[in-house]
């Protein structure tokens, strides 16, 4: 972690706003996730729901919302990440020493972020700006070059979200270190179902052409 310039009061405040905010992203991608994994059971179910969140709105409000809360997630979280000229290396350098799986988990968080920041605004952008939202419009897509940016996007959108709660759970005191590796291996379960949902979703409406 990197040496923080801010004063106490203004750390902890700071990371009141990071949990808060990444609770309410982790929780949204767990139900956009099991959302989008209905498609797997019926295509018309996923049209349905999709209908229902355009036509009450919810999409239209929670699309810039959602880009909004991500870019002030990331903006709390970079004060602790290595982006200086040789911070990485010195980061590396220190987790090999450590020989602590929380530090390279930290690690993936930052690569992961990375991706998320850039790759949620396309993605949100794409999908608000072809309305309405459907399985078909979405196999349009995905045929189109989208399935590549999935693949990526995806699985680093699940790593950081179950690692985040991970590290929240550590942090607050919620799973304590002798039950950190069982903890852990459920975490590795859970974003290992939603992988699998994630990936047959998307086979599924890959499929559907
Ligand atoms: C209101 C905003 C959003 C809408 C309307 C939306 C809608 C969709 C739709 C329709 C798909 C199917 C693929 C496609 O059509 O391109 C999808 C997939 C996906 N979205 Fe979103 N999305 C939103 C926000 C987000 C955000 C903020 C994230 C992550 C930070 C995200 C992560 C994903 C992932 C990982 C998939 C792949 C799901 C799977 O494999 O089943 N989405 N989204």
């Amino acid at each position: 972690m990197i040496a923080s310039s801010f004063p106490a009061g203004a750390r902890s405040r700071l990371d009141f706003w990071q949990v808060a905010s990444g609770a309410i992203l982790a929780l949204f991608i767990c139900v956009h996730l099991i959302l989008e994994g209905s498609v797997v059971i019926s295509p018309k179910l996923t049209d349905g729901i999709a209908w229902l969140l355009e036509a009450t709105c919810v999409a239209q409000i929670a699309a810039p919302c959602l880009v909004l809360l991500i870019l002030f997630h990331f903006w709390i979280a970079a004060r602790k990440m290595p982006f200086r000229a040789g911070e990485l290396g010195v980061f590396v350098r220190h987790s090999r020493c450590l020989r602590e799986a929380d530090t390279w988990l930290w690690l993936v968080q930052v690569f992961t972020a990375v991706v998320i920041l850039a790759g949620a605004f396309f993605h949100v952008y794409t999908v608000m700006t072809d309305l309405p939202i459907t399985v078909a419009g979405s196999a349009k897509r995905l045929h189109s070059g989208w399935m590549a940016f999935h693949a990526v996007f995806l699985p680093c959108v699940i790593l950081h979200t179950g690692i985040g709660i991970y590290r929240l759970a550590v942090k607050f005191g919620i799973c304590s270190k002798a039950a950190r590796n069982r903890v852990r291996a459920t975490i590795w379960i859970v974003m290992g179902c939603y992988l699998t949902l994630g990936t047959l979703a998307l086979s599924r409406v890959w499929f559907l052409e």
